[in-house]
C-alpha cells in the first residue's frame, strides 16, 4: 500500500480506502463482509469509511463493522482510521435528518455506540441540507472534536461556494477541515476538474485532503454490464443505489472503449479507472466499495501503475466527452 499526506495535515491515508455504504448491512453476507475488512487491513487499507445510515437497514453497517472489530481487530484500534458521517435521513421525526446541531450530536453518540468505539477519527457533515446555517453545522463538528468524540472533522458534498466558508469557520475555531469527500469518477469528473472552482481545487487551496467516492461509478466502470444487467450486481439489487436506467448504452459503450485502453496498459478497467483519479496528486485516496474479496484483490493492483501518457489521457478524455456518458 502507498500512503498519501491528507492535505496539509500530518495524517497519512492509504491511496485506497474501503467504504461500507453497500455490502456490509444486515441484508448482506456477514462472512464476506468480515473477509473483505480483514483482507483490506492485511493489505494496508487502514482507512474505513462509514456513515450512520449505511446498511440497509440503516445503522447495520456500523453495527457489523463494530462486531468485526471486536471479534478480529480489537487490539488494532490505533492502527485504524475510522470515519463516519451524519446528515441524511436516519430516524423518524424532524430531528432524524439534516445537518442541525441536534441531529449531528445525537448521531455521533449513536454511531459510537453501534461501533463500540470511544471516538472516530473523522466525523463528517454528510451534506449541506440547504436550511441549516453552515455556522451551526460547523460549530457542532467543532464541539464533537472538543468533546473527544472525533479527532478531526470532514465535509461531504458541500457546494464549492460554501466549501471555502466552512473551511474558514473551522480554521478560526482551530479545528481545520482534515478531509473533503466528493463523488468522482471517469463518468463524473466535475468535482475533480482542474478549474479553480472545482471541489478538489477549493479543498487543495484550503489545505484539506480530498477523497473520491463512487470511483467506479457504482460498478459502471467495470466489465459487468457489457452484456446486460447480471443478477447480484448492484443495479439488479432492490437495495442498490445504482438504478437500471443509469446503465445506458452510451455508458456501456464508453466502458468498452476504456476497457480496450486498460488492456493495452495491462490493467483491468477498474484498476485503470481508480488509477485515473489517483493520477492527480491532490487526491488523497479513493474510497472503493466491493462486494467480494476478489474485487478487492483486483482493485489493490491499481497501485502497480498510476502513470498515464499524454496520448492515453487524450484518448480517455475523448471517450468521456461523448454525449450521454457523464453522470
Ligand atoms: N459522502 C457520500 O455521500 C458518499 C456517497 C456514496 C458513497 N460514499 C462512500 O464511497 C464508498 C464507495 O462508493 P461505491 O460503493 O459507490 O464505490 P464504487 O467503487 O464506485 O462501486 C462499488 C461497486 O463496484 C463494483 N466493483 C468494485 N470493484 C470491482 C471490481 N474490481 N470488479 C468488478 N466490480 C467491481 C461492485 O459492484 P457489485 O456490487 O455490482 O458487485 C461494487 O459494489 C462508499 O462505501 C462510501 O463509503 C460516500
Amino acid at each position: 500500500m502507498t500512503y498519501r499526506q491528507c492535505g496539509t495535515s500530518s495524517v497519512q491515508l492509504p491511496a485506497l480506502t474501503l467504504g461500507l455504504w453497500h455490502n456490509f448491512g444486515s441484508v448482506d453476507d456477514f462472512d464476506t463482509a468480515t473477509q473483505m475488512i480483514l483482507r483490506a487491513f492485511d493489505a494496508g487499507i487502514c482507512h474505513f469509511d462509514l456513515a450512520n445510515n449505511y446498511g440497509p437497514e440503516p445503522g447495520t453497517a456500523e453495527e457489523n463493522f463494530g462486531r468485526i472489530l471486536r471479534e478480529n481487530l480489537a487490539s488494532h484500534r490505533d492502527e485504524l482510521f475510522i470515519t463516519t458521517k451524519a446528515g441524511h435521513r436516519m430516524w423518524p421525526g424532524v430531528y432524524g435528518d439534516g445537518s442541525s446541531r441536534k441531529n449531528l450530536l445525537a448521531s455521533c453518540d449513536q454511531s459510537l455506540r453501534r461501533m463500540g468505539l470511544d471516538y472516530v477519527d473523522v466525523f463528517y457533515s454528510h451534506r449541506y441540507d440547504g436550511v441549516t446555517p453552515i455556522e451551526e453545522t460547523m460549530q457542532a463538528l467543532v464541539d464533537i472534536v472538543r468533546a473527544g468524540k472525533a479527532l478531526y472533522v470532514g465535509l461531504s458534498k458541500y457546494p464549492p461556494e460554501l466549501q471555502a466558508q466552512c473551511y474558514a469557520y473551522l480554521r478560526e475555531q482551530h479545528v481545520p477541515c482534515l478531509v473533503s469527500q466528493y463523488p468522482a469518477s471517469m463518468f463524473r469528473r466535475t468535482s475533480v476538474a482542474s478549474a479553480e472552482d472545482s471541489n478538489l481545487s477549493v479543498a487543495a487551496k484550503n489545505g484539506s485532503g480530498f477523497v473520491c467516492f463512487s470511483p467506479l461509478a457504482q460498478g459502471l466502470l467495470t466489465t459487468k454490464y457489457f452484456n446486460g444487467i447480471p443478477a447480484n450486481s448492484r443495479a439488479a439489487k432492490a437495495t442498490g443505489f445504482l438504478r437500471t436506467e443509469q446503465v445506458t448504452p452510451e455508458r456501456v459503450e464508453a466502458a468498452r472503449a476504456l476497457h480496450a485502453i486498460a488492456q493495452e496498459r495491462g490493467q483491468s478497467l477498474p484498476q485503470m479507472a481508480l488509477a485515473w483519479l489517483l493520477h492527480d496528486p491532490r487526491v488523497t485516496s479513493v474510497i472503493i466499495g466491493t462486494s467480494s474479496v476478489a474485487q478487492l484483490n483486483d482493485n489493490l493492483h491499481t497501485l502497480d501503475n498510476l502513470a498515464f501518457s499524454a496520448d492515453e489521457l487524450l484518448r480517455i478524455d475523448q471517450i468521456l466527452s461523448h454525449e450521454g456518458v457523464a453522470m
